[in-house]
């Protein structure tokens, strides 16, 4: 074993260690950002009622570091209690008010049926997809993020994350309209959301009805014209996905090109401020989970990409980004914190969790470990 073998190694042992505490304490909850150490709860209960509070699209995670977990030690505990948080989170996969089905489903139903091949996960998911294709709007020719379908004509870079859902469900089905609709959206937001110089806007809105660009905008970036970090992450890992399993070349440059706007453009260490470009920087905060959903995103680049000298450019960044994430954004020095990675942005407009574990942060930190250490 190589000695970077054995700090990655290292580090997914800590990771483990802290999902079993976690495990217990956190019982039949869900976290998503840390405050003062602890976790903040976004229970599932009532979740139709309280669709726009912070935490609501990210109860997948916890669940999908639950599968992570087994499928590395094989201990049935983590696989019981995955089993008993995707029963609570279950009944939301009739709902299509929101686009974040693939973040709650993909995590936690597909990987766990990948794991387990347990027909309840592969059931529940088919449904999920369904609820997510009914918000794809024709005209359009994208799936839009929140509210009613009918209505609301905002999509944004964060939906390249949900289409996963969509491709799982193609390779399992054979039915093309999942796939279709997918390649439909990833080339609304290549067209629409992909900057000439590969960095990204957070969205764009339509009318609904005709389709028509009213303008561009942002929720969580610093400006409608900067390059929110996580959505750049988002970008990079949602485009390298979609070439996986299209196989379409388009996708692939496009991935190439938002990956190289990030190496370009991040830090010396690697972790990418929450915004590309806060005037403030470099007096503001980072962003550790747009650093690890990076990793985890050219490591899947760097195996899928045919030329074999980017390829080896891909998975050299994606284990400098691990590197710096592991020697200084690690919890490992502070035992009250109770999530794996520290200095996450979650809302910097907002101010919610601006220097906090995320729990998405540590799932995609996770996942690059255990792409890195298992191929
Ligand atoms: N809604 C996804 C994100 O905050 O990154």
């Amino acid at each position: 074993m190589t000695t970077e073998e054995k700090v990655y190694k290292q580090a997914l042992d800590y990771a483990l260690k802290k999902i079993e505490k976690n495990t217990v304490i956190l019982k039949d909850s869900f976290p998503f950002v840390t405050v003062n150490g602890k976790w903040e709860l976004c229970d599932d209960k009532d979740w139709d009622l309280e669709i726009f509070k912070d935490g609501y699209w990210c109860n997948g995670f916890w669940i999908g570091l639950l599968w992570l977990a087994y499928k590395h030690t094989k201990d049935d505990k983590f696989k019981e209690k995955a089993y008993e948080l995707c029963r609570l989170i279950e009944p939301r996969k009739n709902s299509n008010k929101i686009h974040d089905l693939g973040f709650l489903f993909y995590p936690s139903f597909c990987v766990g049926y990948d794991i387990t091949k347990e027909e309840y996960l592969k059931s529940v998911a088919l449904t999920a997809a369904d609820s997510l294709l009914s918000r794809y709007n024709e005209k359009i020719g994208g799936i839009t993020t929140l509210g009613d379908p009918e209505e609301c004509g905002l999509t944004a870079i964060d939906t390249m994350m949900n289409l996963p859902l969509l491709w799982w469900t193609y390779e399992k089905t054979g039915n093309e309209k999942y796939h279709d609709t997918a390649c439909r959206h990833a080339l609304t937001t290549q067209q629409h959301i992909v900057r000439k110089d590969g960095s990204t806007y957070h969205g764009i809105g339509f009318d609904p009805c005709t389709g028509q660009i009213k303008g561009k905008y942002t929720s969580q970036g610093a400006n409608v014209e900067s390059c929110w970090s996580r959505g750049q992450a988002w970008g990079i890992y949602g485009f390298a996905f979609a070439y996986k399993y299209t196989k379409k070349e388009e996708f692939l440059k496009t991935a190439e090109k938002l990956a190289d706007y990030y190496i370009v453009n991040c830090p010396l260490d690697y972790v990418p401020y929450w915004d590309f470009n806060d005037s403030a920087i470099p007096n503001t905060v980072k962003d550790s989970s747009a650093a690890a959903i990076t990793a985890s995103g050219l490591l899947d680049l760097a195996n899928v990409v045919p030329d074999k000298i980017k390829a080896e450019k891909y998975e050299q960044m994606a284990c400098s980004i691990l590197g710096s994430l592991t020697k200084n954004y690690l919890s490992i020095r502070s035992d009250s914190q109770a999530g794996v990675l520290l200095h996450g942005c979650f809302h910097k407009p907002k101010n919610v969790a601006i220097d906090n574990s995320l729990i998405f942060g540590d799932y995609y930190y996770m996942e690059a470990l255990t792409k890195l250490i298992n191929g």
